[in-house]
């Protein structure tokens, strides 16, 4: 909901996670930077993602190729003449928004219809309380649905035909009004690329047009027999590239879901013809474990397998997530076909086949994507982690349950008092610990005051050197989420925190 999203905002930046982009010049729409914090876990996630596809997988190798590619790649992927999004302007409020976002925003009203008449009959039903059944047959939910699939299927034809005016006609039957000021006076609906031009070279006259690239998966595909070869992979084997893309998106406020720069997790996995079916189907299993294995409750995430496919697939699913505002995209798995290397292989004149031993053929491969937005990924950790919570003594504390394994920083340690030579003690653990894992020393303020500040930043453990530390080398560690404390010799710390840190 609204409330909890602009919580999860004004958490990310105090606590150092997330800030606008050049802020003091009143921001940059769509751009974010990350903060101390954000970047360790940004970095996590990566690390995360990266020993799951790469470390643990003997045929899946990485590469890190530049943002800046030969142009022929975007006409050869058709990002020249098809990435576009469909745009409509307001003439009263002179805001523009993408047509086929405010259809679907129209439906997600529906839909909201339909989960009020499932909640009031779970309310009336109780435990008997069939949803499958009742949605199946309630007359009202019927219709609501009918008419969803109505709107939603007239949108994609329009689109898919190039039906500019019918997505207008639709908005008007529709009297869809700016969600701004409320005006249904509207332009036409024109088509707008969402890439990124620039220029390389210095003269006038030899400069060249490029783009920034809008995905990292075209530098996978234009080093695909670089790879191979070099590395003597054998089909089916992939890779993986984790970097910057840039679209030039019309965007709703949504924080960092929806970016100008973003980043991505790709991994494009070569198979032969014929077997892309069942190595799609591995790796939508592979992903969601992959998901799952975080613990942010399977009740979060779901399939969304597309009807309409783009016209290099003949498969695609979106994993959503629950985000804030709703379940949304966290990652997309698409059968991509030989599209890809075929199109390279056309444009460049250059061979990108595979020589088959075992089959003794060449043939372009099929390839299967799994593709992740970094960002998407941040905020779906972060804005599940962040909780309030009821306390015994009728106080509440905000704490970032973020899994130990992401978490910015592992352990806090904390002298009780400024003197004594406890500071000394303190310090001195830190110095032991802090090659195996990000460790911090906080001095300032109360005890209690301290583990509240490191419980809204994320971390674990907190480490509190005392008198007794002093006479026993004993120090207590006490644990974010359960907040229970216990006794243990400074010797042990490390292999308490690796446990909990290791997955
Ligand atoms: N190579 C395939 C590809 O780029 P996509 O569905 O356009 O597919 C893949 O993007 C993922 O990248 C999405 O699932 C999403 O997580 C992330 N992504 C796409 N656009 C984004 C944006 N503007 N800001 C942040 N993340 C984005």
């Amino acid at each position: 909901n609204d409330d909890q999203f602009k919580k999860v905002i004004s958490h990310a930046k105090e606590y150092g996670y997330v800030f606008q982009s050049s802020e003091i010049y009143d921001g940059l729409s769509a751009v974010y930077d990350y903060a101390q914090n954000g970047v360790e876990l940004k970095k996590n996630i990566c690390d995360y993602w990266w020993k799951a596809m790469v470390q643990m997988h003997d045929n899946i190798v990485g590469i890190d190729s530049a943002i800046f590619m030969h142009p022929t790649t975007w006409k050869a992927s058709g990002h020249v003449d098809a990435f576009n999004d469909p745009l409509i302007d307001n003439k009263d409020s002179k805001k523009r928004y993408r047509a086929d976002v405010l259809v679907e925003d129209y439906c997600a009203k529906i839909e909201a219809k339909i989960d009020k008449e499932v909640k009031k009959a779970e309310k009336r039903f109780g435990e008997a309380f069939d949803k499958e059944q009742f949605v199946a047959t309630n007359p009202r939910v019927l219709k609501y649905q009918e008419q969803i699939n109505g709107i939603l299927s007239r949108l994609g034809k329009s689109l898919e035909k190039e039906d500019l005016a019918d997505v207008k006609a639709l908005i008007e039957e529709l009297e869809i009004a700016d969600p701004v000021s409320g005006s249904k006076n509207w332009t036409d609906v024109k088509q707008f690329n969402l890439m990124f031009g620039t220029k390389l070279g210095a003269s006038v006259d030899s400069a060249m047009d490029l783009y920034l690239r809008p995905e990292t998966a075209q530098g996978i595909f234009v080093n695909f027999l670089n790879v191979q070869k070099t590395g003597r992979m054998k089909i089916p084997f992939g890779i993986a590239q984790i970097g910057k893309a840039f679209r030039n998106e019309i965007v709703a406020r949504q924080f960092i879901f929806r970016q100008r720069e973003f980043e991505q997790m790709e991994m494009q996995f070569f198979v032969k013809p014929g077997t892309q079916k069942s190595w799609y189907k591995t790796w939508k299993e592979t992903r969601l474990k992959w998901h799952l294995s975080l613990g942010l409750g399977d009740e979060n995430y779901r399939f969304h397998d597309h009807e309409k496919l783009a016209h290099y697939a003949d498969a695609a699913t979106d994993i959503e997530f629950k985000f804030p505002f709703g379940f949304k995209e966290l990652e997309g798995i698409h059968s991509r076909t030989d599209f890809d290397l075929s199109q390279h292989e056309k444009h460049s004149g250059k061979k990108m086949q595979y020589f088959d031993h075992e089959e003794n053929k060449s043939y372009v491969p099929y390839v299967i994507e799994t593709s992740i937005g970094l960002d998407r990924m941040f905020l779906a950790v972060f804005s599940n982690a962040l909780v309030e919570e009821e306390l015994e003594n009728n106080t509440t504390r905000t704490v970032l349950k973020l899994p130990a394994v992401l978490a910015p920083t592992k352990a806090a340690v904390l002298p009780l008092v400024k003197k004594d030579g406890l500071p000394e003690v303190a310090k001195q653990i830190v110095d032991d610990l802090k090659w195996d894992f990000n460790v911090s020393y906080d001095e300032k303020d109360a005890v209690g005051r301290r583990y509240r500040r490191q419980d809204a930043n994320g971390t674990p453990f907190c480490i509190t050197v005392d008198h007794d530390t002093l006479e026993d080398n004993t120090v207590t560690i006490r644990h974010r989420d359960t907040m229970e404390q216990k006794r243990v010799k400074i010797d042990a710390l490390r292999e308490i925190i690796k446990k909990e840190v290791d997955v």
